[in-house]
């Protein structure tokens, strides 16, 4: 299962992207909205991610009409070819991504909160899709039912599933186990991702006895 960071703040960004544990970085207007970053500046926030570590970053479009998606998609593509476009599942979302698909540019349908958008985003040649599985939880639908049936429907097509909107380190190790491709996390639950307090304590016994050694 690779691992992404869904945020947009550097000062977190940084050491995250050092440990080399994450691929890349994922980011919607809420993301970005959440980090001061404003849509100018996506450009210089991609360069500065791509210098950081991140071998993948997600830029979303922000238009509703399929011309002014297909035509921001092209434009996002064009600022590395580590970019992959992501747009929202709906009936527009789902015609740029197959005018986008067939231009060769790798795309990612957001916001999915059903099994069956899994079935439309491989029939439009998606890269990707995100379920959002918090959302659809809090929405009171099984959310990692449908993300492990979206999950099965999508192992052998082109089609890639990176689950977002995760609430803890528990939807990290539940996904994993069921065979989830990817996640995407915020730099709160990376961070406790990456801590486990019986490694420290096993290193704190070294520590001592180094200490007694020298
Ligand atoms: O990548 C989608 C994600 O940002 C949504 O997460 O925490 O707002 O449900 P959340």
């Amino acid at each position: 299962m690779d691992l992404y960071l869904d945020s947009a703040d550097r000062e977190a960004l940084g050491p995250l992207l050092r440990t080399g544990v994450f691929a890349g970085v994922t980011t919607n207007p809420l993301i970005l909205e959440r980090a001061g970053v404003r849509l100018g500046e996506v450009p210089e926030l991609t360069r500065w991610l791509l210098d950081a570590g991140a071998r993948e970053v997600f830029l979303q479009t922000t238009t509703s009409d399929v011309e002014a998606v297909v035509a921001e998609g092209h434009a996002l593509r064009a600022l590395s070819d580590r970019v992959v476009v992501k747009v929202p599942a709906t009936v527009a979302g789902l015609t740029a991504t197959a005018e986008l698909a067939r231009a060769g540019v790798p795309t990612l349908l957001t916001a999915v909160y059903h099994v069956r958008q899994a079935v439309l985003a491989r029939a439009v040649g998606a890269a990707w899709i995100a379920p959002y599985l918090g959302r659809m939880t809090e929405a009171g639908r099984d959310g990692r039912r449908h993300v492990e049936q979206m999950q099965g429907i999508l192992t052998g097509s082109g089609t890639r599933v990176l689950v977002a909107s995760i609430r803890s380190v528990d939807d990290v190790h539940r996904l994993a186990v069921a065979g989830i491709d990817a996640v995407t996390v915020s730099a709160a639950v990376a961070r406790e991702l990456l801590e486990e307090p019986l490694t420290a304590a096993a290193v704190d016994q070294f520590d001592e006895a180094v200490t007694r050694l020298r």
